[in-house]
């Protein structure tokens, strides 16, 4: 008898860890797939970083909240290191430390899991999985318009619907911190709880860090503004027409939305002014993809433009932004909106040999037939053909093979048509190319 404690271990995973069963693996996947094409659309080249990386390198800038929440250990060789919370730290050490003499811009593209020690709840887990895009080395507009593109093209063709991006530029509330100088730990601070969105507590730890009446007062009017982009932009360069980099920065926000509303009309963009990112090494237009049905970010993102040189040593600065969408909230999103997963790896035929002298046979047709492209099962559970087919027909198989002494003889296989019922002797050639026309006929 087993440990009662252990069996009661094994059956639970570590909190916040999941299993994701076929259905849920492969939607995950596909998901990745589709990003992958994006990648691809655009002219993104895949990335492979290792999913531990040294604790210093993916704790630099990422905010308090989440270094707080990384999965941090000293390995055997004392090293201190983490699982990857993101992978934007990975990506940029690598073009920081090894591209940063080749030709710009770079396009990347990553997909896999991160490990954050969130509190476990709807669409949120200790262990999810992200698809990635960055584009270094340039600071103009039509690279964050290029990033919110791809975004967005990613969730259109996933097929979601009723989604709007929530926009802000963090160099607007930062350079009227920056006026009543505020150091950038304070203004860390209060980015990230504005990120809570606990504004009042934001105001308060501005007033507490020396922040004059009037700036108060002008975060308070930018906290209020939010709306559809064209109206709110134009309210925003108001409040904050004294603080030229802010306005500035505001220009800057408005380009890129020109630019991303020129090829993608239809996408709703949300401007609001006190929206923040607990991600601190943000430095441009910040935004976050939101779904109607659910209400936490598919994806988040922005600009960084200060991150890869700290990690490089002095060969001049390279720019970046980028996005990454949450692949089990996008998963989330499209079962909300009820959308079904074409299944696309179903068994199309079931080899059964009728007694032990066939099986050779079978696992050299089985074989043949896949060569050809067929998804073939064999059966291995040494079952009778009638219960082999009872159970090919509760998988929804369209075809079986059955392989017997005599038919072995002649050079031939029963074919058996699933949802007919019926069944004719071919040569295994001819079998194929029934089940293939048939395939084609399903596409
Ligand atoms: P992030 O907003 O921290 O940004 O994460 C992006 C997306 O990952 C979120 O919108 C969400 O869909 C998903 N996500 C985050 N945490 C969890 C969780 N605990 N469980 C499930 N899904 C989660 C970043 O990671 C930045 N590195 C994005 C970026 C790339 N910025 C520039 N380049």
């Amino acid at each position: 008898m087993r440990d009662g404690f252990l069996v009661s271990i094994f059956r639970q995973t570590v909190r916040g860890m999941r299993d994701l069963l076929s259905d849920e693996a492969e939607m995950l996947r596909d998901i990745e797939e589709k990003a992958r094409e994006s990648a691809k659309l655009f002219g993104y080249r895949e990335i492979i970083t290792p999913i531990l990386e040294n604790y210093d390198l993916l704790a630099a800038k990422i905010g308090e909240e989440n270094r707080k929440r990384m999965y941090v250990f000293e390995d055997l060789g004392g090293r201190k290191v983490a699982l990857r919370p993101e992978f934007t730290a990975s990506v940029a050490r690598v073009v920081a430390t090894r591209m940063a003499s080749a030709p710009k811009p770079i396009r990347f593209f990553s997909a896999g899991s991160l490990y954050r020690y969130d509190e476990p709840q709807f669409g949120r887990y200790r262990e999810f999985w992200q698809v990635n895009y960055e584009l270094m080395g340039s600071d103009r507009p039509e690279a964050d318009a290029e990033i919110l593109s791809i975004s967005n093209n990613l969730v259109w063709d996933l097929g979601l619907k009723d989604y709007s991006f929530k926009i802000n530029s963090v160099g607007i509330i930062r350079s009227v911190l920056d006026k009543e100088r505020i150091d950038e730990e304070k203004q860390n601070e209060i980015m990230q709880l504005l990120d809570k969105k606990q504004q009042k507590e934001a105001l308060a730890l501005v007033r507490r860090s020396g922040g004059s009446q009037k700036s108060l007062s002008i975060l308070e009017e930018l906290f209020q503004l939010k709306g559809e982009e064209n109206t709110v932009i134009g309210e925003l360069k108001k409040v904050i027409e004294n603080y030229p980099e802010a306005t500035k920065a505001a220009d800057n926000l408005s380009e890129i939305l020109r630019l991303f509303k020129s090829t993608n009309p239809q996408c709703s963009v949300t401007l609001e002014a006190g929206f923040a990112r607990g991600l601190e090494y943000y430095t441009g237009i910040i935004f976050e993809i939101f779904v109607s049905g659910i209400n936490i970010a598919v994806g988040g993102g922005g600009r960084y433009d200060g991150l890869l040189d700290l990690f490089s040593s002095g060969s001049g600065s390279i720019p970046a932004v980028g996005v990454a969408l949450g692949i089990d909230r996008l998963a989330l999103a499209l079962q909300k909106q009820g959308a079904t997963r074409q299944r696309e790896d179903n068994i199309q035929v079931v080899v059964i040999p009728v007694d032990d002298q066939s099986r050779i046979e079978a696992f050299k047709k089985s074989s043949l037939l896949r060569k050809k492209g067929i998804k073939t099962e064999v059966e291995v559970m040494g079952r009778s053909v009638s219960r082999a087919l009872s159970d090919a027909d509760k998988k929804d198989v369209d075809y079986a093979i059955i392989i017997g002494p005599e038919e072995t003889e002649e050079g031939l296989v029963v074919l058996r048509d699933m949802k007919k019922r019926i069944q004719e002797k071919h040569s295994l050639e001819e079998a194929a190319r029934i089940i293939i026309s048939h395939m084609n006929l399903e596409m």
